[in-house]
């Protein structure tokens, strides 16, 4: 089990007027090469705890288990953060905002640099990393800051690459982008997942828990509670949930409903549901 969290509780504000609890008591395990998400509403703590998983934030209580490391309360117990940090690597919110070096193959081989890589083997993997994210040597000198908000992204995301991290956690990865740039991040993002990476997303967009995600958290008010797969919790939520269940999976339940004979779990795109009814029809003739 590449992550195991027990009993997590953090409180921002510690000891001030001020404080505030976001995370009470969540525990929850993470199986190797899963594609999970994590939703719930804003301020549920989402980010909060994606942030405990490589020390970014210090648990208040609680344990945060990633392969041999350690995350706790305790400083002293957590061992070799930077190993952590580039075995488990988090891609922000708006990540393009974290871009500032004049080029941007300076600004994929910098995280590399903090690393230890010297100069030219830093450019030589930054170069690498950028292909992968489908941005060629044209793109090399340019500066960052010349390139459109999903280029930009991309460019962010090849830092966190460039790496090689085994756990990869993305958070809101298609905030702001249209279809089209959200599409282009998510083949990304699942093409490292067919590599073997494990990935963590977090996301408010429903449809991308469906087509892309085997496992979901549904965190309320700091606390967990949902875990498992993206189907049983679209049957299990109402209407008036703050969480909106895909037309998609609308669709294939009402069709179910009425007799179709329908797998929903394995159904993650319209061309899956409609091999499933053009199959079946066919068998019928
Ligand atoms: N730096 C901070 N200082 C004080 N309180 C904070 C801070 N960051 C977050 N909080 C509080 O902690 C709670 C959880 O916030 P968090 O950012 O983890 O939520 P989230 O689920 O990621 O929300 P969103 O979907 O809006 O990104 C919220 O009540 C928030 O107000
Ligand atoms: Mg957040």
């Amino acid at each position: 089990m590449p992550i195991k969290i027990e009993n997590l509780f953090y409180t921002y504000l510690r000891k001030t007027p001020n404080s505030s609890e976001a995370l009470k008591g969540v525990s929850l395990e993470i199986p190797n090469n899963s594609f999970a998400a994590f939703i719930g509403r804003t301020g549920s703590g989402k980010s909060t705890l994606i942030q405990t998983l490589n020390a970014l934030l210090l648990p208040t209580s609680g344990e945060v288990h990633v392969d041999d490391f350690v995350v706790t309360s305790n400083k002293r117990k957590n061992k070799n953060i930077k190993g952590l940090r580039k075995h488990l690597s988090i891609v922000f919110q708006f990540p393009e905002y974290q871009l500032f070096e004049e080029t941007v193959e300076k600004d994929v081989a910098f995280g590399l640099k903090n690393f230890g890589y010297k100069e030219q083997d830093a450019l030589k993997e930054a170069h690498k990393a950028l292909e992968s994210v489908g941005l060629g040597p044209k793109f090399y000198q340019k500066s960052p800051f010349e390139l459109s908000g999903g280029e930009k992204r991309r460019v962010a995301i090849a830092g966190i690459l460039a790496l090689s991290p085994d756990i990869l956690v993305l958070d809101e990865p298609t905030a702001g982008l249209d279809v089209k740039g959200t599409e282009d991040i998510m083949s990304l993002v699942k093409k490292m997942h067919d590599d073997g990476k494990t990935i963590i997303v977090v996301t408010h967009d429903m449809e991308l828990v469906m087509e892309y995600c085997n496992l979901v958290f549904l965190l309320k008010d700091g606390k967990l509670v949902y875990q498992g797969t993206p189907d049983l919790l679209f049957d299990q939520i109402n209407e008036s949930s703050a969480i909106e269940i895909p037309p998609l999976y609308k669709l294939a339940k009402l069709l179910k409903d009425r007799g179709a004979n329908i797998d929903i779990q394995s159904i993650k795109c319209v061309d899956d549901l409609v091999n499933q009814i053009t199959r079946k029809g066919n068998k019928d003739e």
